[in-house]
């Protein structure tokens, strides 16, 4: 791997920086400064250091951003703000994307990431991966609805859910629902096959993974090894 790619992918610098930081002595590849930012490393293997510091290398980074409402899950829209507009400059040259979508009014729980592979595999059907969101809604819902839920939901285009589960405050108007599947709009649809109408949305769980309270609406934080690990990353 090229070393301005190295600092480029980590974040650390754009290409042009690195041309000029190798020119002024401020790369060095296991204790040697070297000249020529386009030269090739093993970053497994060589020590690098940038402006002093030694350059961690990372194959793949995740993010965990509490979702403020109003941002687009995409990485660009002609109109409208994206999630990835809230990393700072060194993560969004990163070139990560979300993990799967969520409604641009909804908030909370969104993992981002460059690891493709994996990504792919979170959001494939098959692996039932288990997200929990909690919702507030209109109209008061009626007796028997967790009954209805773990029998599968059927959504207005005749779709019919996986078995799922939903909790529901005392007041009967919002409460917490676990999916292992993720169809468009989907906690909106079942709850207007209840027939009410959801006002707030926020999801709480993606896996093992639970929104950090300490992030407000908005801010983020790489995952910790742990989280990544459950991941299977
Ligand atoms: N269900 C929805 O209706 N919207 C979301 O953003 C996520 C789940």
């Amino acid at each position: 791997m090229r070393i301005d790619k190295l600092l480029s992918d980590m974040g650390l610098a754009s290409r042009k920086e690195s041309s000029a930081a190798a020119r002024r002595g401020a790369i060095t590849v296991n204790g040697t400064a070297v000249k020529d930012a386009s030269r090739h490393i093993d970053p497994e293997r060589d020590e690098v250091t940038y402006l002093g510091r030694r350059v961690e290398y990372r194959r793949y980074v995740y993010i965990m951003l509490n979702k403020p409402e109003g941002y687009v899950s995409a990485t660009e829209d002609s109109r409208l703000p994206v999630v990835t507009e809230l990393l700072s400059e060194e993560y969004r040259r990163m070139e990560l994307f979300p993990v799967g979508r969520l409604d641009r009014d909804t908030v909370g729980l969104m993992l981002l990431t460059n690891n493709g592979p994996l990504a792919h595999k979170l959001l494939s059907p098959k692996h039932h991966v288990r997200k929990k969101y909690y919702f507030r809604c209109i109209e008061p819902l009626e007796e028997g609805v967790e009954r209805r839920f773990a029998d599968r939901i059927t959504l207005a285009d005749g779709y019919e859910c996986l078995p799922a589960e939903i909790v529901l405050d005392p007041d009967r108007r919002g409460g917490v629902i676990t999916l292992t599947e993720g169809k468009y709009h989907q906690i909106k649809r079942m709850i207007a096959a209840c027939g009410s109408r959801v006002t707030f949305l926020e999801r709480t769980v993606f896996g093992d993974i639970s929104l950090d309270g300490t992030l407000a609406r908005g801010e983020w934080r790489p995952l910790t090894d742990a989280e990544i690990a459950s991941l299977g990353g």
